[in-house]
């Protein structure tokens, strides 16, 4: 792909390329390798942004895992609650279980928070977080990210599963807006 993307009325150019990512997904898939080596993980992925990074990160998992998706509903006026309404198609019990989420960007943290608190009421023996993004300076909430391939500053991206209003997620590399 070229280094601008026009989506819409918005212009996006080329922030992290491909190579770069899949060499950082390659180490993330050895500390995770490594971490679980006497575990029997379950990954959960967070539909729909996180398809393309679990998708890379999951091929590259050599522990015995399962692999389950959710999607999360939560109450969104003009400002993010995060509080999560409802979980969609988590068919996996997860008493006792050591879970993985899979995220696509940690921006506020605010829905993920949400997320995590039902996942503990599932009585799960331990709940890490895998990101592929991160945004530092917006984020509010006090759970730790274990497992982070990038921290990006404020700005809006797309690319790599991330929309901007439903299109751009078909791109290996990733964008970020254009701010003249
Ligand atoms: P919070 O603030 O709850 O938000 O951590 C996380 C969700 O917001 C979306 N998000 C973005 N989506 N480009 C996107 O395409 C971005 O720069 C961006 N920042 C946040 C995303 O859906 C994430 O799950
Ligand atoms: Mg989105």
């Amino acid at each position: 792909m070229s280094n601008t993307w026009f989506i819409k009325d918005k212009l996006f150019t080329k922030y992290l390329g491909s190579d770069e990512i899949q060499t950082i997904i390659r180490t993330l898939a050895s500390r995770i390798n490594h971490d679980m080596q006497d575990k029997v993980p379950v990954f959960i992925v967070v539909l729909n942004g996180a398809f393309i990074f679990a998708s890379d990160l999951i091929k590259k998992i050599t522990v015995d895992c399962e692999v389950a998706f959710v999607r999360l509903s939560s109450y969104k006026g003009t400002e993010s609650t995060g509080e999560v309404k409802e979980i969609m198609g988590l068919d996996i019990p997860l008493k006792g279980r050591t879970v993985i989420v899979i995220e696509d960007i940690i921006d506020t943290g605010l829905t993920l928070d949400g997320f995590l608190q039902k996942l503990w009421l599932m009585e799960p023996a331990d709940v890490k977080v895998a990101a592929c993004l991160m945004k530092p300076d917006a984020f509010k909430m006090r759970f730790p990210v274990d497992y982070l391939c990038f921290r990006i500053p404020n700005d809006f991206v797309v690319g790599y599963g991330l929309d901007y209003d439903g299109f751009g997620r078909n791109s290996s590399d990733l964008y970020k807006i254009h701010t003249p």
